[in-house]
């Protein structure tokens, strides 16, 4: 029998919290389902809840720092906590404290679980409350996806298509986290995404590590094709009746190859916004970074998405500060901003992470400040190149997908080119949520373009 550290006691309600990218969220929709599946009712507040469980990111130290603050103050309010998610290594879903380095380390948490064990969590929850409600039915314990996501809204749906990373970035603790590529069947991903549409679903976003290195798993098609197997499965999908938006996140450049962008080019369906993590404008950072490709082949694959694909907008990961980047290097990212005009990125500065290439063999030798210093540049670059792209939408047409509406009947949406649109809507605007409209853009802003409904 495992040893508990908190006493046994009723389950009623759970409290979920996810941190991270779109594969956690996507992960956690799973979740819910098995938690719904043990009569088990979700709450929006941690307060009333009798277990905390939370998806937590590790990809950087302040996203662990997160996680601990909250498990700081559930178990001040004398909550069951229950962690998964990045963080739970490769330690295995707890069996006892003796095999799990989170639960030795900290008292404070009461039960880890890797996602991959997701159908294994009511046995698990059961050594908490032997009353438990068992689920109606078994839960596939060879594979996850085979749990359907409760999705938190109606209108648009996370599809996970593979999960981990084979690229082993020296910076990135992604690989040691989700551990090896690993790519679902052909099969269940369309039939997935078609049950989705068929329930109403307007906007698909396909999520993985690395989406652009998918494998497909069936031998016929690949013999067929000319294509990557990324590019296949996203024309497949695009070609759902029906489906009104697709998106993926995130493609590595080393794999975005020609064939991707002609299959966006040629089904209108494919967000025209591409995120394409860059990192660096330097190639000697890049090359420390392990990122296989110089900027020039970065800079390659955009003019090539700008000719294909018209009007299309770019956004990107940066990271400032890595291990010995000069001034001279962080200069050359600001460059790329001014020659890519990116419309969004995410600028992190270099966290050092344990078990990694970096942040075990390589020095951490930018100063916190200076850091601070790039950060703070990089993101005043980004303000401008945002405003530019906003603006280059002034006087056209965009189609916004209304995510929500204020008190002020302002209707919010992303457009197909990536833009945050604001446009006033009415009393009952409420009724566009989860509608793709017509906006005419009249004025832009940074971060937001402002229109009215055509
Ligand atoms: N430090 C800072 N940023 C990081 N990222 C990944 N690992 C680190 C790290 N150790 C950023 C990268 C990646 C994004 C998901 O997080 O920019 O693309
Ligand atoms: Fe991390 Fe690099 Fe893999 Fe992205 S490609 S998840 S940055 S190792």
């Amino acid at each position: 029998m495992p040893k508990t550290r908190s006493q046994k006691k009723r389950l009623r309600k759970f409290y979920l919290k996810t941190f991270g990218c779109q594969m956690n969220y996507s992960d956690s929709e799973r979740l819910e389902t098995v938690l719904e599946s043990l009569n088990l009712k979700k709450s929006e507040v941690m307060e009333d809840a009798d277990i905390v469980l939370l998806n937590t990111c590790s990809i950087k130290q302040h996203a662990e720092d997160r996680v601990y603050g909250f498990v700081h103050n559930a178990k001040k309010a004398k909550k069951l906590v229950g962690l998964t998610g990045c963080m739970v290594k490769k330690s295995s879903t707890q069996k006892d404290e003796e095999h799990d380095p989170l639960l030795k380390k900290h008292e404070t948490i009461d039960l880890v679980f890797r996602i991959e064990d997701l159908p294994k969590v009511p046995d698990l929850l059961q050594k908490y409350d032997p009353k438990l409600k068992r689920p109606e039915y078994e839960f596939d314990t060879e594979d996850y996806f085979h749990i359907s996501p409760k999705l938190q809204e109606n209108f648009r749906a996370f599809v996970p298509i593979m999960t981990g990373c084979d690229k082993f970035c020296t910076y990135c603790v992604v690989p040691f986290t989700r551990g090896r590529e690993r790519s679902r069947p052909f099969r269940d991903i369309v039939k997935e995404c078609k049950n989705h549409v068929a329930n109403g679903v307007k906007e698909i976003t396909l999520v993985g590590q690395n989406v652009n290195a998918y494998f497909l798993d069936d031998s016929k098609k690949k013999m067929l094709q000319k294509q990557t197997d990324f590019a296949v499965l996203l024309e497949k999908v695009a070609e759902i009746p029906k489906l009104k938006r697709l998106k993926f996140t995130s493609p590595h450049p080393r794999h975005m190859g020609n064939d991707v962008l002609q299959v966006i080019a040629r089904n209108e369906n494919i967000s025209r916004s591409i995120h394409l993590p860059v990192q660096s404008g330097s190639s000697s950072v890049l090359q420390k970074m392990g990122r296989d490709y110089r900027i020039e082949k970065f800079k390659e694959i955009t003019k090539r998405a700008r000719e294909l694909i018209p009007g299309v907008t770019l956004t990107t990961d940066i990271i400032v500060g890595f291990s010995g980047e000069t001034e001279e290097d962080f200069q050359k990212t600001l460059k790329l901003f001014d020659e890519e005009q990116f419309l969004m990125a995410y600028i992190s500065k270099y966290s050092p992470r344990k078990g990694t290439f970096a942040g075990e063999k390589m020095p951490d030798d930018i100063s916190r400040k200076e850091k601070k210093r790039r950060l703070d540049i990089a993101n005043e670059k980004l303000k401008k190149t945002a405003l530019h792209e906003n603006k280059r939408a002034v006087g056209t047409r965009e189609y916004a997908l209304i995510e929500s509406v204020n008190a002020k009947n302002i209707a919010t949406g992303k457009t197909e080119f990536g833009r945050t649109a604001m446009v006033p809507v009415g009393k009952k605007g409420k009724r566009f949520i989860g509608e793709i409209v017509p906006v005419k853009i009249t004025e832009a802003d940074t971060w937001v373009v402002r229109g009215e409904l055509l």
